[in-house]
């Protein structure tokens, strides 16, 4: 059965006090943190890595959705997995062999996801590599930044990921990233999304207190109301 989970994605959070604000979204109720890893040539920008990842993990018990947008993500599967990762998703656009990466991640045992840019198509995932992985992720801005604008060119590639998950593999964790706001939300939970990522729309403000806003609506979906 498809769970509706909150993962707040730390790239918007104020590193000054990153220990406290991953404490106060945990305590509010996320699910998922998601951390995501820049390299400056997969993606223009550079964020943050190992060091950093190795820090929180040893406050949190969360589960770290670690989001690789880097090239050849393969050489650093095992490295992320000791660091912490609890699930790994990379980028198919950045992969040299994909199906090999989706094992690494499994020999670490790690969840493995799968992401695509908004230019690349559903069409691009064979369904050999939707039956192997646990998640995919459609990338619903540009990778590289956060605070960009919904594209609502994406909404459509969720209805078909999902469409596609229906006939082979149903509990498929279809997981949404990039521009998520109390609109937006409604529009990709409607597509089939049930993972949703969010950076901004938590970390500016009260995170706790967005924190609980969006999981009482995720939950309410969940039936736990
Ligand atoms: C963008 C990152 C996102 C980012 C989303 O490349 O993958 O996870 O943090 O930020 P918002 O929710 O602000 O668009
Ligand atoms: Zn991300």
């Amino acid at each position: 059965m498809i769970r509706y989970k909150l993962s707040p994605s730390i790239l918007a959070a104020d590193f000054n006090k990153l220990g406290d604000q991953i404490k106060s979204v945990e305590k509010a109720g996320a699910d998922y943190l998601h951390v995501d890893v820049m390299d400056g040539s997969f993606v223009p920008s550079i964020s943050f890595g190992m060091p950093v990842i190795r820090s929180i993990r040893s406050s949190s018990r969360l589960f770290f959705d670690v989001h690789l947008m880097i090239v050849n993500p393969e050489r650093y599967i095992k490295t992320f997995s000791q660091c912490g990762a609890d699930g790994i998703t990379f980028h198919l656009e950045a992969a040299k062999d994909v199906m090999r990466t989706i094992s690494l991640i499994r020999d670490c045992g790690k969840r493995a996801g799968i992401a695509i840019s908004p230019e690349t198509p559903v069409s691009a995932l064979d369904d050999e590599v939707i039956e192997a992985v646990d998640m995919v992720l459609i990338m619903t801005v540009r990778p590289g930044f956060g605070g960009q604008t919904y594209l609502e060119e994406c909404t459509e590639k969720i209805a078909e990921i999902r469409k596609r998950a229906d006939s082979i593999k149903p509990d498929l964790d279809v997981e949404v990233d990039g521009g998520i706001n109390k609109e937006t939300i409604k529009t990709v939970l409607k597509a089939g999304a049930n993972v949703i990522v969010m950076g901004s729309s938590v970390f500016s403000g009260n995170a706790a207190d967005n924190t609980k806003y969006y999981k009482k609506l995720l939950d309410d979906r969940n039936g736990k109301a």
